[in-house]
């Protein structure tokens, strides 16, 4: 694989490199990040041993691929500076949330091919999921490679881009979903009697226990649910209770409110 830039070196960034050296699909010395906070591009080249610079041209100039990584705030003044150095032998892909590919292409200008990725968090430990989408200019080669980065981080799907607010809102903001289901679980395990911290791991280990037997067991989770859902059982009068109270309707409004949002911010 060719030279990879990046340009911003937070959260999302570092579990990208995190993933790509330790998947060896490019060494350490052929990646180089642009990043304006001194103290990070300090730390980052330390942890991290690539190349850090202050200067995004400097980061862009002889990279084939350039991952975009700011907050979307930042981006309009990053394109104004590298669209200069970009040309259409690179590919540029962009993890930032609500900017469209087309956006992108044309500050870039120069047929430079644009793919679009909605990751999630869980990419900060190798277990993401994220939607890749191709610009106007990305062809199948793009594709490969943008599949082959991401994937080192987690999964990886394609879709096409007018998804993406659906994508958004289903497993981009997915994660703080089911982070507030176990904030609720570990007041309600409290109320009932447990100490905190056991309440806290008891629902911190399910849920990532029901992750794991619903990925591996290879079957629905409907037909897990069911199984554990024996008629006038205990599960059974927790199910009947969420579903009295409208927990599919409330699931349903809540995406729907993410990806509206989702469709603002990209204007
Ligand atoms: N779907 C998801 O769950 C998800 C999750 C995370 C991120 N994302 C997307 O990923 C992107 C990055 O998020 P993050 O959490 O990694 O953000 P972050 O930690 O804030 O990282 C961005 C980094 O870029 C730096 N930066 C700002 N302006 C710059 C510039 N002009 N040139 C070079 N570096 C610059 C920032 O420095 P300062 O701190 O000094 O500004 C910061 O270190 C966001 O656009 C977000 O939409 C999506």
């Amino acid at each position: 694989m060719e030279k990879i830039a990046f340009i911003g070196a937070g959260n999302m960034a570092e579990a990208l490199i995190r993933g790509i050296i330790r998947d060896r699909l490019v060494a350490p010395e052929e990646i180089i990040a642009g990043e304006v906070n001194p103290g990070r591009r300090e730390e980052v080249s330390r942890e991290l041993g690539i190349r850090v610079t202050g200067d995004n041209r400097e980061a862009v100039a002889g990279a084939g691929i350039v991952i975009l990584a700011v907050k979307p705030q930042s981006l309009d003044p990053v394109l104004e500076k590298i669209a200069g150095e970009i040309t259409g032998d690179q590919l540029v892909i962009s993890i930032l949330a609500g900017v469209s590919t087309r956006r992108i292409e044309e500050r870039l200008g120069n047929e430079v091919p644009v793919i679009r990725v909605m990751p999630n968090t869980p990419a900060l430990v190798g277990a993401g999921v994220s939607v890749i989408s191709p610009g106007r200019r990305a062809g199948e080669d793009a594709l490969a490679t943008a599949r082959t980065i991401l994937g080192a981080v987690g999964e990886v799907r394609v879709l096409e881009e007018k998804m993406i607010d659906a994508v958004t809102a289903l497993s981009g903001s997915g994660p703080a979903y089911f982070f507030l289901l176990v904030e609720a679980m570990i007041r309600a395990g409290e109320k009932l009697g447990l100490p905190r911290e056991e309440a806290e791991r008891l629902a911190g280990e399910t849920l990532a226990g029901a992750g794991r037997l619903l990925k591996e067991s290879g079957r629905t989770a409907e037909e897990l649910r069911r199984q554990v859902t024996s008629p006038g059982g205990t599960t059974e009068a927790a199910v009947a209770v969420f579903r009295e109270r409208g927990l599919e309707k409330i699931v349903i409004a809540a995406l729907e409110a993410a990806a509206r949002r989702s469709k603002e911010l990209g204007g």
